[in-house]
């Protein structure tokens, strides 16, 4: 079956299953997974019942979609996202979003776990994306382009919606959180860097590695879907700094910023919800 065939019953499949009600969507990755809890939940479908999605094989990402009420605004929520490292190809990890797009959705919320490249900054802050630098070694735009569905060169002018942005930004200052904002450089993984590639990824003008979101926010700008996102940087990274990491630590980090990640979210979405 065709990529717009998959899509199309994707569609189908959800719309049957009354998902088509949401204007914002977002993406759990980890540290977001708090957000579920603040939902009144309407409706759950697995990722394998849905055409085209793929199951994420890391822990603590599960593989669901769910429709809920975040305080009286509909939200559709992806709780378990898919990685480069884990196998799967760029047009599995982005799938979902034109699967998006077509449910009606007009904004979308990404955040992940990151490392701390910026010397200013600590472990365990939250920091809005503003740019990016992409590493990854495959484009999930690679291949014949479908003029109907977007651009063949997408323009990268303002990845990270402006709109968005704002909302929250005021939301960190609504909830007196400090809100740090830069750049995301997305590598492949699964291996942390060493001390040089973080000198590296610093020099070249990031202040957060990881290994997420970059394709997704490549894909949605390509469908004209606003898009923003939120890393909770889980490990000092600047070579100043730098001692051996421990996944479980990543973890207790990630869940400890999980309760400023989630409120913030909140807050932005009942903001920008207003307008709907
Ligand atoms: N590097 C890449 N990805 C990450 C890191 C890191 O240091 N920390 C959390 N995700």
């Amino acid at each position: 079956m065709s990529f717009k065939d998959t899509i199309d019953q994707a569609f189908s499949t959800l719309t049957r299953a009354g998902m088509g009600s949401a204007k914002s969507a977002v993406i759990l990755g980890t540290g977001l997974g708090q957000l579920l809890e603040e939902i009144e939940i309407i409706k759950i479908v697995e990722y394998s019942s849905i055409p085209g999605f793929k199951m994420p094989t890391v822990v603590s990402h599960e593989g669901k979609m769910v429709l809920g009420n975040l305080d009286g605004h509909p939200i559709l929520a992806l709780d378990g996202r898919l990685h480069y490292y884990e196998g799967f190809s760029m047009k599995d990890i982005t799938f979902p979003l034109y699967v998006l797009k077509k449910l009606g959705i007009k904004r979308l919320f990404v955040s992940n776990a990151a490392g701390n490249l910026n010397p200013a900054w600590n472990k365990g802050d939250i920091m809005m994306v503003e740019d990016h630098i992409n590493l990854l070694p495959e484009n999930p735009l690679r291949g014949e382009n479908d003029h109907d569905v977007g651009p063949r060169w997408p323009d990268m002018f303002e990845p990270y919606d402006s709109d968005l942005r704002a909302a929250i930004r005021q939301a960190a200052s609504g909830i007196d959180l400090t809100l740090r904002k830069g750049v995301y450089v997305a590598v492949q993984g699964p291996n942390l860097e060493t001390r040089a590639e973080y000198s590296m990824l610093r020099n070249m003008g990031a202040d957060a590695v990881g290994m997420s979101t970059v394709p997704e926010v490549i894909v949605a700008n390509y469908l004209g879907l606003p898009v923003c996102a939120l890393s909770v940087l889980t490990d000092d990274c600047d070579p100043t700094r730098l001692a051996p990491v421990n996944i479980k630590e990543i973890m207790a980090i990630a869940a400890k910023a999980e309760g400023d990640l989630t409120s913030l979210l909140k807050q932005a979405i009942a903001g920008i919800s207003r307008h709907d």
